[in-house]
């Protein structure tokens, strides 16, 4: 079955000395508890390497918030799967709506992004969300399934299975204002029938979606309570290590 998953996305947010203090403290926080959900921080790739030397890995799984659609070479300032996959990292964020609105990130580079992180071991948590015209004229079904069959249809089920899902509306992102629960769980559930038509019951029922927007401890749980929603990808909230963990503790 799915799993329950609480991921932190530190953005460009701490440096170096400041993210391995939080990555420690929420390491600590996670000592002897059994949180119901898989705990994951995600951080800048400065940051990596140091912050695997300080935490459990049995605890606390760490990902990069992107990596390259090339696999080595003349791409100055790049950083690939590989590199990451070598900090020990295990997973990867692709497709964040800040990477496809700032940066141009298409579905064809996605693409290619997703199969060099399978390729070096690294699991990604992969973004979907509209825009808020499109939540108000109507389209977000239609734009949430298109950018999850451009980019990922092509896998086979086996991969497919590999991937977690995190539907942020990007509405939601850093604006205060929360999807409501029921409009999480309507996507979700819409997202899971998608997933299913093409990859039938099983491997929908198995794909954990994570929820991402103005994710806090006061509404985590009521979110988190819905049959669709696997857990959450937290941006500011995850900043703080007893703010994070007031997510974790919402399951
Ligand atoms: P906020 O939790 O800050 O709204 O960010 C959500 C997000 O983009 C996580 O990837």
């Amino acid at each position: 079955m799915r799993k329950n998953i609480v991921a932190g996305n530190w953005k460009m947010n701490t440096t170096l000395q400041e993210g391995v203090a939080l990555a420690k403290e929420v390491n600590a926080a996670l000592e002897g508890v059994q949180p119901k959900c898989d705990v994951i921080i995600c951080v800048p790739f400065t940051h990596l390497a140091s912050v695997n030397d300080v935490i459990d890995a049995n605890k606390l799984g760490l990902g990069a918030e992107n990596c390259a659609d090339h696999a080595s070479g003349a791409y100055t300032g790049e950083i690939s799967a590989a590199m990451v996959a070598s900090t020990g990292a295990k997973y990867v964020i692709l497709g964040h709506s800040e990477r496809r609105q700032y940066y141009g990130e298409t579905s064809e580079t996605l693409k290619e992004k997703v199969a060099l992180a399978f390729e070096n071991g690294l699991t990604p948590i992969f973004c979907i969300g509209e825009v808020l015209e499109e939540r108000e004229n109507g389209t977000y079904f239609d734009v949430v399934k298109a950018q999850i069959e451009s980019a990922l249809f092509h896998l086979s089920a086996e991969d497919f299975g590999r991937i977690i899902l995190a539907y942020e509306p990007v509405w939601a992102i850093g604006t205060g204002k929360t999807a409501t629960d029921d409009q999480a769980q309507e996507m979700h559930a819409f997202i899971r029938g998608v997933i299913a038509d093409k990859y039938g019951k099983e491997v929908a029922d198995n794909t954990s979606i994570l929820y991402g927007g103005s994710c806090k401890p006061t509404n985590a749980a009521a979110l988190f309570a819905k049959p669709d929603v696997d857990g959450g990808l937290i941006g500011g909230a995850a900043l703080k290590a007893d703010s994070f963990m007031g997510i974790v503790n919402a399951f």
